[in-house]
């Protein structure tokens, strides 16, 4: 039976700790002269640009063995009108897995449905679970553990929101959530993860940040909202710039998936300095693209 990683909830508690240590001990260069993906071609849909999950996900496939098949959706059928339905049973019959990056969830569930293959989320409008587990290792490796470390993060509850807001209750950290009036996470990640984790809401970023361990933002507009300058001009007050930081603990750690609006959701001065871990945190989308691809491959 085979297996997708849609979302964070796909996994269960144990499952995503398990890859969270895997993708470590892959880093530490543990079991490098393995090849798990030998003979296996792994198709690579995008239709957003990407440089992180694009990259991370195509070196994976190279380093464990494999061979990347990246697919311009505008050089498949697929931007004639051929059926996603149709494309997914098609692809089933060559390849081993696929990565999509697409827009809505939907349209990765519709694909996953009608596939033989593993299907693993690269971004959707909704949810971006690779993102998350990334995180979650860049976290456990800078603090030691996971489990009770508070979270704060600032600004959009958009895809990257709703995954950390999963992960976290995965991994038992508490979550806070500040974000203009309206611009609320999904009602369904926050409810589920309720009942693993503390996570609360917040229209105010200083009481959000107040004492935490980590504190993350993201773009105001996410890609396909560029036009949106209506929405833009509500997030003023959401910046991650040194005067918020100072509310957190001393030793926080400031995080961002990248591509950063620099001046925008975060200052150049705070993405740039001591607090900032976005580096490591951009490299470890590798370590665990690799995990994730090994687990669900491991047939
Ligand atoms: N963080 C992230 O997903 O970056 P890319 O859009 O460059 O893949
Ligand atoms: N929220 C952003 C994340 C980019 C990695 C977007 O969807 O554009």
């Amino acid at each position: 039976m085979k297996k997708d990683y849609l979302r964070v909830f796909d996994f269960t508690k144990d499952e995503f700790l398990f890859l969270i240590k895997r993708a470590k001990e892959l880093k530490e260069g543990k079991d490098s002269s393995k090849s798990p993906l030998i003979g296996k071609s792994i198709g690579m849909i995008f239709e957003k640009p990407s440089t992180r999950t694009r990259v991370s996900f195509e070196v994976a496939i190279y380093q464990l063995g494999g061979y990347p098949v990246y697919l311009s959706p505008r050089e498949l059928q697929l931007s004639r009108g051929e059926t996603i339905k149709d494309t997914a049973m098609v692809l089933s019959r060559y390849l081993s897995a696929v990565v999509i990056r697409t827009f809505s969830h939907r349209i990765i569930e519709e694909f996953a449905k009608w596939s033989n293959l593993p299907v693993i989320n690269a971004l959707t409008d909704t949810h971006h679970p690779c993102q998350a587990m990334a995180d979650m290792l860049t976290i456990f490796e800078k603090k030691g553990k996971l489990e009770g470390i508070k979270i704060a993060y600032i600004g959009d509850g958009n895809n990257v929101a709703n995954s950390l807001i999963e992960a976290s209750a995965l991994t038992g950290a508490n979550i806070n959530i500040a974000t203009p009036k309206g611009f609320e996470p999904l009602r369904e990640s926050v409810d589920k993860a309720k009942n693993f984790t503390r996570v609360s809401l917040f229209s105010n970023p200083f009481e959000a940040v107040l004492d935490a361990d980590v504190i993350y933002t993201d773009v105001w507009l996410s890609m396909g909202e560029e036009n949106h300058i209506e929405k833009k001009s509500k997030f003023k007050n959401f910046q991650i710039n040194s005067e918020l930081l100072k509310k957190a603990k001393p030793d926080a750690i400031v995080m961002h998936c990248l591509p950063a609006h620099r001046g925008e959701e975060i200052t150049d001065e705070v993405i740039d300095g001591p607090q900032s871990v976005v580096l490591d945190q951009a490299e470890n989308r590798l370590h665990t693209s690799k995990a994730i691809l090994e687990f669900l491959l491991a047939v």
